[in-house]
């Protein structure tokens, strides 16, 4: 080991990561973070404005970044796109998940129309499930992975009045904890995030007795920054996170302390 070992452990220098939802929030902060420690950031998203804001503004800071637009409940599209990233890539070393939405909030459960129900989870959890899919196989082949999926802390307690998001985030981590298991041989590791509230533009429309119930839960008495929850996601991402699989990392103020 040089004397170095500790950066070259966290550094990305001269790999290939995919971030999903980094047109905003926390995938942003996260695609700038990993780019600044030397990734090369493919950025991944629906909003192809916001994704080209995040990709212009690491390119200012010297990184390396492209965009790709993709709707991550769509099956083949998802297949079809990171197909032709391992093709083009000829390798991908970390998959981070932030793509996601809150759907209805301050809604009981016998009051949501299943349409809204289905989408949430076709989103959250179904297009986690299709981007490991698309990228497990590659990673295998490399021996070397790391997948990031952002859940949430409403998977592991349940909030109130959002029960599309809490089935949504609870079966990612049910998912991470199976499929961590299956590719712990291959040099891939496969974790789960549960943040608390966060200040990020995916709050906009909660209702504010949700939104409210939330802070309340949080005994830092605050709202987590993207910047603090990249920090975790970096380390997730990284060569350094290379014992733990299967896990939910906490990033919660200290709502939740297991
Ligand atoms: N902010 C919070 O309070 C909080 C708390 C816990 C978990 N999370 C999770 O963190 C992740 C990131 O959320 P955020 O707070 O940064 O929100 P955000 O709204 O700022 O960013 C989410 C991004 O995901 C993209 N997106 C949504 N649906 C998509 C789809 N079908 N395909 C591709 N991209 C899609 C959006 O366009 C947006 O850019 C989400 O999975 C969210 O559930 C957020």
């Amino acid at each position: 080991m040089s004397n170095n070992s500790g950066f070259e452990q966290i550094s990305y220098a001269s790999q290939v990561v995919i971030v999903t939802g980094a047109a905003s929030g926390i995938g942003k902060s996260a695609a700038q973070l990993i780019a600044s420690r030397g990734g090369v950031v493919i950025c991944v998203d629906l909003n192809q404005a916001g994704l080209d804001q995040t990709v212009s503004e690491i390119k200012t800071a010297g990184g390396i970044a492209e965009s790709a637009v993709l709707d991550i409940s769509n099956q083949s599209a998802v297949m079809d796109l990171i197909s032709s990233l391992g093709n083009k890539h000829k390798r991908i070393d970390a998959l981070v998940n932030c793509a996601g939405y809150a759907g209805p909030t301050g809604v009981l459960v016998e009051d949501i129309k299943w349409d809204d129900y289905q989408k949430v989870v076709a989103v959250n959890l179904f297009g986690a499930i299709w981007l490991t899919q698309a990228v497990l196989p590659i990673m295998k082949k490399q021996k070397y992975g790391r997948i990031v999926q952002v859940a949430s802390i409403a998977g592991k307690e349940g909030n109130p009045k959002m029960a599309p998001y809490n089935t949504s985030k609870a079966g990612l981590i049910g998912f991470v904890k199976g499929v961590a298991k299956e590719a712990a041989l291959d040099g891939i590791t496969i974790n789960a995030l549960a943040p608390a509230v966060i200040a990020t533009p995916i709050n906009v429309n909660t209702a504010k007795e949700t939104l409210d119930y939330m802070i309340s839960k949080i005994p830092a008495g605050r709202l987590g920054e993207p910047s603090e929850v990249a920090e975790i996601i970096a380390f997730m991402g990284s060569k350094a996170c290379s014992f733990t699989t299967g896990f939910t990392f906490d990033i919660s103020g200290g709502r939740a302390t297991y």
